[in-house]
């Protein structure tokens, strides 16, 4: 991750292609982009409010694909019960603006950025907006909530888990 870390400048426009996604391929349809061109990759971390469930986050991760899927935007929501992680991905002025509202949202609180680097290529073309639940890393979200000190370590676990498996809540 590291080696495609460089300034952020103006991203590439994703084009249409049609879902390569195989079995579990979304209901809308999905973005890949080549393998050139600059885009935002933002990582956050929060706390969900109390009374929010596994259902409501996967319903929050459907009811983004048709927003991001128009903005260019591509990712994964992670959920691990006491704890949300959010990949976004795309030009960064959409990327921006999409962050701020979302930082906004009352469902969520501890919004915190762990990452925000220019990339060559996007870790989830296929997915509008991917839904990963995983409450094995409540703990590993919760030293990021909680450091100063943010480990880039632990930021790369949870991008290596959601790029595994975004594809299985995302249909
Ligand atoms: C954890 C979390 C992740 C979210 N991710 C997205 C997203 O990827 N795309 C999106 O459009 N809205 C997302 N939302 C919802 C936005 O915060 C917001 O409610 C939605 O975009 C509608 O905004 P509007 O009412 O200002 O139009 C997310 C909300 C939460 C709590």
């Amino acid at each position: 991750m590291q080696s495609d870390q460089h300034k952020i400048v103006n991203g590439l426009s994703p084009s249409r292609t049609e879902s390569a996604a195989g079995r579990d391929a979304p209901a809308l349809p999905t973005r890949r982009v080549g393998r050139t061109g600059d885009i935002v990759q933002l990582v956050y971390v929060s706390r969900p409010t109390l009374s929010l469930v596994e259902q409501d986050a996967r319903q929050i991760a459907a009811s983004s694909r048709r927003n991001n899927w128009r903005a260019g935007l591509t990712g994964c929501l992670l959920f691990t019960g006491t704890g949300f992680a959010q990949a976004l991905e795309g030009r960064a002025e959409p990327v921006l603006r999409l962050y701020d509202r979302i930082a906004r949202d009352p469902r969520h609180t501890h919004v915190r950025v762990v990452l925000e680097i220019g990339v060559k290529a996007r870790a989830f073309p296929d997915w509008a907006m991917g839904f990963v639940p995983d409450f094995a890393l409540a703990a590993e979200i919760g030293a990021l909530l909680e450091e100063v000190a943010c480990s880039p370590a632990s930021v790369a676990r949870l991008m290596t888990r959601m790029t595994a498996d975004a594809f299985l809540g995302a249909s």
